[in-house]
């Protein structure tokens, strides 16, 4: 049987966040603790900032832990890393946490995460067919659920559109860091979604990250073939995917 607790993790470019987590309904049961991503955000002081996260919480020791990490994760092995410090590359990241923690952690892509929850209890609840999640924050992140299933470790952010590396042109950290009017990051994310949608046809486009509370300003901008609406767990998703997918997991 699954689990109705879990703890999830995630950890992002400037921040790393955790929160106990109801499988049933997808809600945190305690407030949000964060605490800053080390700088430079090696391995080691990253997962000592997971374990400080972890203490302050009182856990039962068999509490489903899941962790989110923003880069593909095949076998619990770092593919390649583009927001986070270069070593990552090739780590073992349930080695590296379980040793910190000194307790069991299933770890996951972030927006893999990210699409489980939203399909389990978010705006992707129910939908069958082909659902891509997206994630607009430093990078794109990219969840493709078949039927509710995830097929992991997608990566459409790094698709190379126009001779550019997608997220580099059209993600939210870039719309920051250009200054870019909602008009021109729509245009840019206009010739993303096409071209997610011409590879894989997708029957509902969900999109996620911190800027999707301001969804009103640029999805109305949007013309695609599927409906494209905002995620609904917004900056939880990653906490409550990697919960669930630990629960998962261990059960
Ligand atoms: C990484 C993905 C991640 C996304 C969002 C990309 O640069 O390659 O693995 O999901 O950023 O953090």
């Amino acid at each position: 049987m699954t689990p109705s607790l879990g703890f999830g993790i995630d950890i992002g470019g400037s921040g790393v966040k955790g929160a106990p987590v109801d499988l049933t309904t997808g809600a945190l049961t305690a407030e949000r603790l964060r605490l800053p991503t080390p700088s430079p955000s090696k391995p080691q002081p990253v997962a000592e900032t997971v374990a400080e996260l972890v203490a302050a919480f009182d856990l039962p020791a068999d509490l489903p832990l899941g962790l989110t990490f923003p880069a593909p994760i095949k076998h619990n092995v770092v593919g390649f890393i583009a927001n986070l410090h270069k070593s990552w590359k090739g780590v073992d990241v349930d080695e590296l946490f379980t040793e910190a923690i000194g307790r069991d952690v299933v770890a996951v892509n972030d927006a893999d995460a990210a699409g489980v929850a939203e399909a389990a209890f978010g705006a992707a609840r129910g939908v069958p067919g082909v659902v891509i999640v997206t994630t607009l924050g430093t990078g794109i992140g990219s969840a493709l659920l078949v039927d509710g299933t995830l097929v992991p470790n997608t990566e459409l952010g790094h698709l190379e559109i126009d001779g550019h590396d997608a997220e580099r042109r059209a993600s939210s950290g870039v719309r920051e860091a250009e200054d870019l009017s909602w008009r021109e990051w729509a245009d840019r994310l206009q010739r993303f979604y096409e071209t997610v949608e011409m590879l894989f046809s997708p029957d509902l486009l969900v999109v996620g990250g911190g800027v999707s509370r301001k969804h009103e300003k640029f999805l109305p901008l949007l013309r695609t073939k599927a409906p494209i609406v905002p995620a609904e767990l917004r900056n939880s998703a990653g906490i409550v995917g990697a919960a669930y997918l630990a629960a998962q997991t261990d059960g």
